[in-house]
């Protein structure tokens, strides 16, 4: 079927909805500049998961030769502290404000969808803007681009890189003032708020998948779940992927193209 039906078969859907979930991934941040994970040129073509994906892989490695990560956490920090929220993020905003969508469920840390003004966001990998602190447990919640720019003028006052070096780059506790770490998800580590999505994904009038391949879990359980509590699935992926199979509309295109013409669709059928 043509994209232009899917389209407005989405917004069909949408339209008559209240209560709608959207799981998002890396690939709605992927036209805001923020590399995705699996797609050529992604972040796991330049790092190895095996390495460095979970807590204890990335400080051996830090341990063994910190500087040869420094080029990749420059571009890293440039990529995040260009980043703004985009078509995608700004139509699922609207979404919310329509009183069609209730809640985001993303495996992004990158913090877009709260700045594009969803309210109700379950980040399940974390918020690399929150940091934990790693004796006390305490967050600290900081604006994005203040934190970019003060761990960019830390690096660059540093002589030399090393594991302890690179752990005095993120401001301190401010609540027992010892070392903190961003409060993301790394392999291994318990993701966030997962209860909570696979109920609000149970409870969904309609769910959107948007951006994921679907190859890490629980996240990519969470169309399924929504399907199998009867819900129709809405698929937005320039790739293949395995919602596409359970998908009622498919819109082969990316996030901040297909997103806005489904906004539009969704606004001219409620005329
Ligand atoms: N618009 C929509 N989708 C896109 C776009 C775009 N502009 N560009 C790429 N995609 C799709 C790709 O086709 C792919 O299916 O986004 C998906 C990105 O997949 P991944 O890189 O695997 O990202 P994601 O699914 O979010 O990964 C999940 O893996 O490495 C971990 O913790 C990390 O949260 C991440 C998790």
């Amino acid at each position: 079927m043509s994209t232009e039906k899917e389209i407005r078969k989405a917004a069909e859907i949408l339209s008559n909805a209240k209560n709608v979930a959207a799981s998002c991934g890396a690939g709605v941040s992927a036209e805001s500049g923020i590399a995705t994970f699996r797609d050529p040129g992604g972040v796991w073509e330049k790092l190895n998961p095996a390495e460095v994906g979970t807590a204890s892989g990335l400080v051996n490695a830090l341990n063994q030769n910190a500087a040869r990560f420094i080029p990749f956490f420059i571009e890293l920090l440039e990529a995040f502290e260009q980043a703004e929220p985009n078509p995608a993020h700004t139509a699922l905003g609207e979404l919310e404000k329509m009183g069609i969508l209730k809640t985001v469920i993303t495996q992004n840390i990158d913090n877009l969808h709260l700045e594009a003004g969803n309210t109700d966001v379950i980040e399940v990998h974390g918020n690399g803007f929150r940091l934990a602190c790693l004796s006390c447990a305490n967050t600290d919640t900081c604006e994005r681009k203040e934190l970019i720019a003060s761990v960019k003028e830390r690096l660059r006052n540093l002589s030399e890189y090393s594991l302890s070096t690179l752990s005095t780059l993120l401001p301190q506790c401010s609540r027992c003032g010892k070392i903190t770490r961003p409060d993301v998800v790394m392999f291994g580590e318990m993701v966030k708020d997962i209860p909570r999505a696979f109920d609000v994904a149970k409870k969904a009038d309609a769910m959107l998948a948007i951006g994921t391949s679907g190859v890490v879990y629980p996240a990519a359980y969470l169309p399924f779940e929504a399907k199998g509590a009867g819900a129709p699935v809405i698929v937005v992926n320039p790739n293949e992927n395995p919602f596409a199979r359970i998908s009622d509309a498919y819109i082969p295109l990316n996030a901040g193209e297909a997103m806005p013409q489904i906004l539009d669709a969704v606004k001219a059928l409620r005329k």
